[in-house]
């Protein structure tokens, strides 16, 4: 799979390049290009943003370099493009899973107060939004959705890994304990080191209900 991101700020997506994300590019399972807006605005001064038509605090993203960058990276529109913006469907995991079958992504990360609607109208499939909160730019939101999607392209993960956990089967995960059995006065529970699997398999879905009943209802309807 292929994620092209678009942004003003190319220097915050090195985190990337670290742990289970920078495994996945160096096996070749994912590609990632970061690709600066700035350099297809056609301003004799760089800009890439303006203000506000009708007045109101912040500067606005331009059309123009957005669109020349999306018609660069995707000139017959074959990708997937997504606008990051909280004004966006919010992001769940069923919807992640469906976007790793995608063969390339394109992600517009937004910065100040956002970006022209034009640019969203002409140029982009859909807004997504990672929760309902404000951040300064797209750029986190970004990084989160290919975190989250790479997990699910073959051979990122062991299949294992994504069973069983949280929202896999519509709970959250039951608790995790590793050694030592005891610290600072908490041990692990006894049927976890019991070596009896039915048991150990009863516990975690009782845990994993309790635990979804505690932190979220909505879960269970
Ligand atoms: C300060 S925000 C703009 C907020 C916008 N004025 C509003 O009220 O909806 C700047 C950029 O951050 C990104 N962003 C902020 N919060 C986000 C969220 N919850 N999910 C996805 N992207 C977000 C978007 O790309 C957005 O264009």
């Amino acid at each position: 799979m292929k994620i092209i991101i678009l942004t003003l700020f190319p220097e915050m997506f090195t985190a990337l390049g670290a742990s289970i994300m920078g495994r996945a590019q160096k096996a070749g399972k994912l590609e990632i290009e970061v690709v600066d807006i700035r350099s297809y605005t056609e301003d004799k001064h760089q800009k890439c943003d303006d203000y506000p038509f009708g007045g109101g605090a912040g500067m606005v993203m331009m059309a123009q370099p957005i669109g020349s960058a999306i018609e660069a990276v995707d000139p017959n529109h074959k990708a997937r493009r997504i606008y990051l913006s909280p004004k966006g469907r919010r992001l769940d995991q069923e919807h992640v899973i469906a976007l790793a079958e995608e063969e390339t992504l394109v992600l517009l990360c937004g910065h100040y107060e956002g970006v022209d609607q034009r640019a969203i109208d002409l140029f982009i499939d859909e807004e997504l939004s990672i929760g309902d909160y404000v951040l300064t730019g797209g750029e986190l939101p970004a990084m989160v959705l290919t975190d989250c999607v790479a997990r699910y392209i073959d051979g990122v993960l062991s299949p294992a890994s994504l069973v069983d956990e949280s929202f896999s089967d519509g709970l959250l995960e039951y608790p995790q304990y590793t050694r030592p059995v005891e610290y600072r006065g908490l041990t692990v529970p006894e049927v976890l080191r019991s070596g009896n699997h039915a048991e150990i398999d009863r516990w975690r879905h009782e845990q994993a209900l309790a635990l979804t009943r505690k932190h979220r209802p909505d879960l269970l309807k």
